[in-house]
């Protein structure tokens, strides 16, 4: 098995003029068209409500990127800390509300534009876990990644026990490259499985096919944002 010391994996040099492409994107982003609607990025008036989906025990312990201990304080941090990585190009985190108004799901994106690579995180609120809706957004992640953002592949890292995730990403036609160590915030170890996904692959017709006969983006649609953006 391959150990992974640094993320991404597959290290091939994009153009600078194509590097800077990317990170132009990720500043500009505003929202997801698409799949998704209504999901736009984070603003720090998001806290409260990122706080709470982040605090849920079928949401935090299981992302290795989450703020420790989870309070206002410091997912206000986490929020402010993608906003600057939004202006320099390297990262952007993404919000979908549901018509409560409380968060539904979220994704955060960050870019390694010199490689043409990027990883994505995220959670769908636990009463909508296990229902096919994580499967959707992940799929609506994935096409926004190669088709709107536009690199070249995906690394996502996954907790060995995280059986949701690996289904998922296995179906969507991840690869797993081998393992790493992801180091928490508060500096804490979690050994994590290295999935890459190319574009070339992805944009084979079979595996596309094949990626949303299993997850209906039609029940993504209404699921995930269910309806309106965030106040
Ligand atoms: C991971 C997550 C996004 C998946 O979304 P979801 O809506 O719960 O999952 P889905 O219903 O789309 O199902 C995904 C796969 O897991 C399987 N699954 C669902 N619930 C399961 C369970 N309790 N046990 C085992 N497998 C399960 C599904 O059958 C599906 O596999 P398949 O495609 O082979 O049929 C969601 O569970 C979540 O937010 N979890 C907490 C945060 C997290 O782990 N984020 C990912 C970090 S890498």
């Amino acid at each position: 098995m391959r150990v992974i010391d640094s993320l991404p994996a597959t290290r091939v040099a994009v153009s600078g003029d194509e590097a800077q492409r990317l990170r132009r994107y990720v500043q500009q982003t505003e929202e997801i068209v698409g799949w998704i609607p209504d999901v736009r990025v984070a603003r720090l008036s998001d806290t409260p409500a990122l706080t709470r989906l982040f605090a849920d025990h079928d949401v935090g312990p299981w992302i290795y990127t989450m703020p420790q201990p989870i309070t206002e304080e410091t997912v206000r941090a986490f929020i402010l800390r993608h906003l600057h990585e939004r202006e320099e190009g390297a990262g952007v985190l993404f919000i979908a509300f549901d018509s409560e108004g409380e968060a539904a799901a979220y994704f955060d994106v960050e870019l390694w534009a010199e490689w043409g690579a990027c990883k994505f995180g995220g959670a769908v609120k636990p009463q909508r876990q296990g229902k096919g809706y994580g499967g959707a957004t992940t799929l609506a992640a994935v096409d926004w990644c190669f088709s709107r953002l536009g690199v070249e592949r995906i690394c996502e890292t996954t907790g060995l026990d995280n059986t949701r995730s690996i289904r998922l990403l296995s179906r969507i036609g991840f690869q797993e490259v081998g393992r790493t160590i992801s180091r928490r915030p508060d500096g804490t170890a979690r050994p994590s499985i290295v999935w890459e996904l190319e574009r070339r692959v992805w944009t084979t017709p079979r595996l596309r096919a094949r990626a949303s006969a299993a997850t209906s983006p039609d029940r993504s649609l209404s699921a995930v944002a269910e309806g309106r953006p965030g106040p």
